[in-house]
């Protein structure tokens, strides 16, 4: 149980936050500066009420007004007031001045051990290159956030597409991607980016494809593969989430090489755990060791360059250093979005997966924002792309990112539903789609709809035409006239559908 004191203050705290901007600012400000030292003491929580309420509104001019008479708090005789006000200051939306007032005390006022956390904190926040050039008087941690926050504001950092990277480095590069989509782009790896030139495949796993480099390459080789969704230097494994293992590897004269000469500007980079949860703890060590020793390595989750990504191994860790490029230049036409969009990886390996037949009409009957359909004919090879949707918006998205995709193509689409196309029978030669799945928006009857759109695929194909699709439904297909030529287990973003090839049979 607190303390009636801290119960009192923090009742008082839950009132005034309550309030709004102006009944503080215009009532309870003036009353608690005309207060006695002993009352305005119990009445502390208003600093921290006056912090919270105007960062989430207040009016520029007031808000200047108010950090104004924060700064003046600082040098109050009170330490919980001095101490709220400098927790308060960061929230008001940070000028100069402010920085300048929290360095005077810092260095002037000689603090206490929790004064000084809560300084450095605020100056966690809002430090700039005043408070760099009062390095000795930081923490680490404080002096990398500031670093890393003056760098960002500083220099755009841009990860360097175009340099070659030196083969006689060692290292893997892991291709990652949805599990079950292994095989394509393992096959996409084998068939482009210049083959057997670049890259030397090694393993497979679910999800991951294992490569390495045979020669000199750069970023944009590994960016003309779309199969998988990222790619990542592999740094290392480790047997235990140690801070100390994963910085090591993170500054390793490998990882150091690659940060140095693929980074235009100052270098930052995130940490990640994927399935392995936020990890705060960790991160802070992690970031601090690192930048112990390498003081050029400034860790900032903010728009960093570069994820160091953790992930799950067996019964080890592998330590990986992944570009982060955002939105993904691969697939730059996507200007705009429907709610249920295909993952546009998945999409590229649907299109080879269709194949090339030199001459092909396309169908996708459920083209969403019309990823399919543009992958496709990315691929050349087309006559014509047919997209069709129930959703109007859905045509008009498909519409404008076929435009922005630039592909020179003759293109048409429809709005309505699929089953009720004019598609003239025996006139496609392939269809390739991602139905509704029935996750977002419940489906009544969606082996019926899967049927369905076999049974149109039937009619409407050209006998040896093709066709590919997520089915989410496990009832095989009952029209006869198409052949199952191809099944694969895939995730679709947390469940498993089955991602398939059927052909039209002649007779
Ligand atoms: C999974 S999304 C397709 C995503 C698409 N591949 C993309 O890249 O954005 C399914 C689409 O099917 C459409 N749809 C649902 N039922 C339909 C029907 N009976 N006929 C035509 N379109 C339908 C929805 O409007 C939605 O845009």
């Amino acid at each position: 149980m607190k303390n009636p004191s801290a119960l009192a203050s923090k009742n008082l705290y839950k009132s005034l936050r309550s309030l709004s901007w102006h009944e503080l600012w215009t009532a309870h400000v003036p009353d608690f500066d005309s207060q006695d030292s002993s009352s305005r003491s119990k009445n502390a929580a208003l600093v921290r009420a006056v912090g919270v309420v105007f960062s989430e509104s207040g009016r520029a001019s007031e808000k200047n007004q108010v950090a104004a008479w924060l700064r003046s708090l600082l040098h109050d005789s009170d330490e919980k007031i001095r101490r709220y006000a400098m927790a308060a200051l960061p929230k008001i939306g940070s000028v100069a001045a402010d920085e300048e007032a929290l360095i005077l005390v810092l260095r002037s006022a000689n603090p206490e051990a929790r004064e000084k956390k809560y300084l450095a904190r605020a100056l966690d926040k809002i430090g700039g290159r005043a408070t760099l050039e009062i390095a000795g008087d930081l923490s680490p941690q404080t002096l990398l956030k500031v670093s890393a926050s003056v760098a960002r504001d500083d220099s755009p950092t841009e990860i360097r597409l175009h340099q070659a990277v030196d083969s006689h480095l060692n290292f893997q590069i892991n291709l990652r991607g949805r599990r079950g989509l292994e095989k394509f782009v393992r096959q996409e790896l084998e068939e482009s980016c210049r083959p057997g030139e670049v890259f030397d495949f090694r393993a497979m796993v679910p999800g991951v494809v294992v490569v390495t480099p045979r020669s000199q390459f750069c970023l944009s080789d590994l960016l003309s593969l779309r199969c998988c969704g990222t790619f990542a230097f592999d740094l290392g494994s480790i047997t235990k989430l140690s801070a100390e293992e994963i910085a090591a590897l993170i500054t390793s004269s490998t990882a150091l090489q690659l940060f140095r000469s693929l980074t235009q500007g100052a270098i930052r980079y995130r940490l990640d755990f994927p399935a392995m949860g936020h990890q705060r703890g960790l991160i802070r060590e992690i970031a601090n060791r690192t930048f112990a020793l390498c003081s050029d390595l400034l860790n900032d989750a903010r728009s960093a360059p570069w994820v160091i990504e953790i992930h799950p191994k067996g019964k080890q860790y592998s330590v990986e250093l992944r570009p982060r490029f955002s939105p993904d230049p691969r697939f730059s036409y996507r200007k705009m979005d429907v709610p249920a969009a295909s993952h546009p990886p998945l999409a590229a390996c649907m299109a080879r997966l269709a194949g090339n037949s030199g001459q092909d009409v396309v169908w996708d009957p459920f083209c969403g924002s019309g990823l399919e359909l543009i992958e496709r004919g990315r691929l050349g090879g087309v006559k014509q792309l047919l997209g069709s949707d129930r959703s109007a918006d859905a045509i008009q998205i498909s519409r404008s990112n076929l435009e922005a995709s630039q592909i020179p193509v003759n293109a048409d689409f429809f709005h309505g539903d699929f089953r009720h196309t004019n598609l003239t029978p025996n006139s496609v030669s392939q269809i390739i789609t991602n139905p509704p799945m029935g996750r977002r928006v419940p489906i009544p009857n969606l082996e019926g709809l899967i049927q369905d759109l076999f049974d149109t695929a039937a009619r409407v194909l050209i006998p040896g035409g093709t066709l590919v699709f997520a089915n989410p439904v496990a009832p095989q297909n009952l029209n006869k006239r198409l052949a199952l030529d191809l099944t694969e287990r895939i995730d679709l973003g947390g469940f498993d559908v089955q991602l398939q090839r059927y052909i039209k049979t002649t007779k």
